[in-house]
C-alpha cells in the first residue's frame, strides 16, 4: 500500500517536473500570488479574493491598495493621515499593467481619497501616465469619483497642532535661516555661514539614533506606502501604490510613490518590484527598475533586491527603505536597510497571509 502510494506520487512528481517545463521545479501552483509590503494583511486578502475569482492582476491590486485606503493603513494611506506643513493631506498613487508597460498615476492629489482608482482613470482614460496636484483632483472627480471633500482627520489635525506648538520640528527644510521654527523660511546666504549659527540650520538627519530638535524622522509611522505586486491566474503581473507620503513635508512635495520604477515595477517576462521608505532619497535610484532589469540579466530576486539597496546605501548610508522583488514564477525575496521590513504574501500554497521579515 505504501509502496504503491510512493509509486503514484513519483509519477506525479515526474508529470509536474514534465509540466513545469523550463519554470523552477516546485510541484505547486505558482499563482495567482499576491506581495505587499508591510503586514498589510487586509490589504492582500482583498487583492488575493479578487485574482483568486479570477479578476485580472491590474484589478486586483485596485481592489488591495483600496482596501488599505480604506482602512487607513498605518495612518499613511488614503486620506486623514501624514499633514504637510500646512495641515493638509494629499495622496499619491501609482497602477502600472506589467503586460503592456501602461501607467497611470497621480500626485498631490488633493479633495479626493481615492488614489489607486484614480490611478486606475488615469490609465483607462488617458494617454498620459501621470497627473498632479489640483487637476488631478479635476479629472478624477470629472470622472466619477468623489469629492472634492477634505482629507484632514482629527487625528491629522491634532498632530498638526502639536507639531506647530512644536517650533515646527521635525522639517524637511535645510540649509535655511530659521529651520527651528516655523518659518518662513530663507535660504541661508555666505554670511550667516560666517556668523556659524548652526543653531537655526537643519543640517541633522539623525534616522535611526535619539531625535535631533532639527532632524527629519523617517519612521514606518511617519512614512510609508503600500506597494503591491499581483500575477493573476493568466501569469499576468500588475503592480500598484498608494500612500499620502511624508508627515510634515514642504507642500508640493511627491515621493517616490507615484514615480514608476521607483517605488513599483512590473514586467510580466521578468517579475514586479515594491518599494518603501525614504522615497526622497530612493527616488533618485529608481530601485524598483533596477531590481526587474537585474532580473532580466539573471540576478534571482534575493540578490536582484540586496543590489538595488546597496547602491543607495552606497552614497546614502543612513537612508532607511526596503524593496520586495518577486520573479515570474513567483519566488520572492526582500532586502532592506535601517530598518527591519516586513512583507506580506497570499499564495495557493497558504492559507492565510504570511508576513516576511527581513533583516538589514
Ligand atoms: C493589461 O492590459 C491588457 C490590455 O488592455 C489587458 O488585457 C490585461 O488584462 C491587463 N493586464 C493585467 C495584468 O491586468
Ligand atoms: C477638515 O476636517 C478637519 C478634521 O475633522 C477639521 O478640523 C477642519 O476644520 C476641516 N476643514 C474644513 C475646511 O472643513
Amino acid at each position: 500500500m505504501a509502496s504503491s502510494n510512493l509509486f503514484v506520487a513519483s509519477v506525479v512528481m515526474l508529470f509536474w517536473s514534465f509540466t513545469v517545463l523550463g519554470q523552477t521545479s516546485h510541484s505547486s501552483v505558482k499563482y495567482p500570488l499576491v506581495v505587499s509590503t508591510w503586514p498589510f494583511l487586509e490589504a492582500v486578502r482583498a487583492a488575493w479574493r479578487a485574482v483568486d475569482d479570477g479578476s485580472s492582476a491590474v484589478d486586483a491590486v485596485v481592489d488591495g491598495c483600496s482596501a488599505c485606503e480604506e482602512l487607513r493603513c498605518d495612518g499613511t494611506v488614503g486620506p486623514g493621515g501624514s499633514p504637510d506643513e500646512n495641515g493638509e493631506t494629499t495622496i499619491d498613487a501609482l497602477l502600472m499593467n506589467g503586460t503592456t508597460m501602461e501607467v497611470g498615476a497621480v500626485a498631490a492629489m488633493r479633495y479626493v481619497k481615492d488614489g489607486i482608482r484614480a490611478a486606475k482613470l488615469v490609465m483607462d482614460y488617458t494617454q498620459h501616465t501621470l497627473l498632479v496636484g489640483e487637476q488631478a483632483s479635476a479629472f478624477s472627480i470629472s470622472m466619477g469619483l468623489a469629492g472634492p471633500m477634505n482629507l484632514s482627520s482629527p487625528e491629522s489635525i491634532r498632530k498638526w497642532v502639536e507639531w506647530r506648538a512644536n517650533s515646527c520640528q521635525p522639517n524637511f527644510r535645510k540649509n535655511v535661516i530659521h529651520a527651528n521654527s516655523c518659518g518662513p523660511y530663507h535660504p541661508h546666504g555666505d554670511a550667516s555661514k560666517v556668523v556659524g549659527n548652526s543653531m537655526d540650520v537643519n543640517t541633522d538627519f539623525n534616522i535611526l539614533g535619539v531625535p535631533m530638535p532639527n532632524s527629519n524622522q523617517i519612521n514606518r509611522y511617519n512614512h510609508d506606502t503600500i506597494s503591491m505586486a499581483v500575477i493573476d491566474k493568466a501569469g499576468r503581473i500588475a503592480v500598484g501604490t498608494s500612500t499620502n507620503g511624508a508627515t510634515f513635508k514642504v507642500p508640493g512635495r511627491v515621493g517616490d510613490g507615484p514615480i514608476v520604477g521607483s517605488s513599483a515595477y512590473a514586467d510580466d517576462e521578468v517579475g514586479a518590484c515594491g518599494a518603501t521608505g525614504d522615497g526622497d532619497i530612493m527616488m533618485r535610484f529608481l530601485p524598483c527598475y533596477q531590481v526587474v532589469e537585474s532580473m532580466r540579466s539573471g540576478m534571482d530576486p534575493k540578490r536582484a533586491a540586496d543590489d538595488a539597496i546597496s547602491r543607495i546605501a552606497r552614497k546614502y548610508p543612513n537612508f532607511v527603505g526596503a524593496v520586495v522583488a518577486l520573479d515570474k514564477n513567483g519566488v520572492h525575496a526582500g532586502a532592506c536597510h535601517g530598518w527591519t521590513f516586513q512583507y506580506s504574501v497570499r499564495s495557493p500554497s497558504m492559507n492565510d497571509v504570511e508576513v516576511f521579515t527581513v533583516l538589514p
